[in-house]
């Protein structure tokens, strides 16, 4: 049994991190506000706001076998790393593809140039979400001599995706309102692609590498599929045939339709520039060498489907509304 410290663990993944390693066996204890939702059931919850100067007095003493750090905020990364990795056997850093300066390259490795990190007098907001967790990276590697694992999340999925850009599809056909409005690839744009990695599947892999003593940094990506392929698989999950009403990805700029996230959007379509060729393309061969065990997509939309049975229609936070939809189709 290990004890493992997580700092964060009460917003989707952390919360999926503790589940695994509880129900591996292990002591979990969690450190957070409580803001973005409960501590879980079975850990031992530490409620401190990381802005408070003695935010890690609670753990800042004790033995820690893995240490996971989910922030994005680069002075609670220093913060915790000042208290508590003096005795933290391993540490576990949750970072980003969106370190990467960029992302024209398929297949791009764990090598090529991250962004330039976050200066330490400037502070954290949304659009610079790369640089901050760059700027995290390379505290961690400071503090730590370099003994430290770098997980270089590509997009999550799964249920309970809190943004929705995973959980549209399979959901839009599972509903059967009307006929679903879907890209098709009108132009001389490069081929789309999705790469989805089930949070729990990533939840499992931060564990057991971290708790096996890797270091240096690795992308933990999905398998990378045509996005044709992928909607194709999010109607198979749904088991229904809907009506399509092919959308050409031209138009999303005229019409206000935002690529990737958001409302009135059309989840993990990438933006129409070759400089996101790369994007959802990234090299999984490190990864997949260090014990990386991905479940088929066709799991991952299942379980979103059954984990909002019965479907209200609701909107989410990614993705057209009903009204959006009939907008779109009245002007085609
Ligand atoms: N979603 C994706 O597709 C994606 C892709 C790549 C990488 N990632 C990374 O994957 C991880 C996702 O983690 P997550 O789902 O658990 O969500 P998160 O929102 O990134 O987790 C942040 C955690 O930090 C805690 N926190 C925030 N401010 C705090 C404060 N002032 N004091 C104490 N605790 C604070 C939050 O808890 P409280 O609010 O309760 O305090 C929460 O538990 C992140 O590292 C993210 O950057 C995500």
């Amino acid at each position: 049994m290990a004890n493992i410290l997580i700092l964060g663990g009460t917003a989707w993944l952390g919360r999926t991190l503790a589940q695994a390693a509880t129900s591996a066996g292990h002591s979990v204890t969690c450190l957070a506000r409580g803001a973005s939702g409960d501590f879980p059931v079975a850990a031992s919850g530490v409620v401190v706001d990381r802005d408070s100067p003695d935010a890690y007095a609670a753990v800042a003493g004790r033995e820690w076998d893995l240490v996971v750090e989910l922030t994005r905020i680069p002075s609670h990364a220093h913060g915790a790393l000042a208290a508590v990795s003096e005795r933290a056997r391993n540490w576990v850093f949750v970072s980003s593809c969106s370190v990467y300066a960029g992302h024209s390259t398929p297949e791009a490795d764990e090598d090529t140039p991250r962004l330039d990190p976050l200066g330490r007098d400037e502070r954290y907001t949304p659009e610079v979400y790369g640089e901050a967790k760059s700027a995290c990276e390379i505290a961690t590697l400071a503090a730590r001599d370099s003994a430290a694992l770098l997980i270089r999340a590509g997009l999550i999925g799964g249920p309970g995706d809190p943004t929705g850009r995973t959980t549209y599809w399979p959901l839009r056909a599972a509903d059967v309102r009307g006929p679903v409005v879907t890209p098709s690839d009108d132009g001389p744009h490069y081929p789309q692609h999705v790469q989805i990695i089930d949070v729990r599947d990533l939840a499992s892999f931060i564990l057991n590498a971290g708790l096996a003593g890797r270091t240096g940094a690795v992308n933990a990506v999905g398998a990378a599929l045509p996005l044709c392929e992928a909607l194709n698989t999010a109607r198979e999950a749904a088991n229904t045939n809907p009506q399509l009403a092919e959308y050409p990805l031209s138009r999303m700029a005229d019409d206000g339709v935002s690529p990737w996230s958001g409302p009135r959007s059309l989840p993990l379509v990438l933006p129409l520039d070759p400089d996101y060729a790369g994007f959802a393309r990234r090299s999984d061969a490190r990864a997949l060498a260090w014990g990386l065990v991905r479940r088929p997509l066709l799991e991952t939309f299942r379980d979103i489907i059954a984990a909002e049975e019965p479907w209200t229609g609701r909107q989410l936070g990614a993705g057209l509304s009903a009204g959006d939809e009939a907008e779109l189709l009245a002007a085609s």
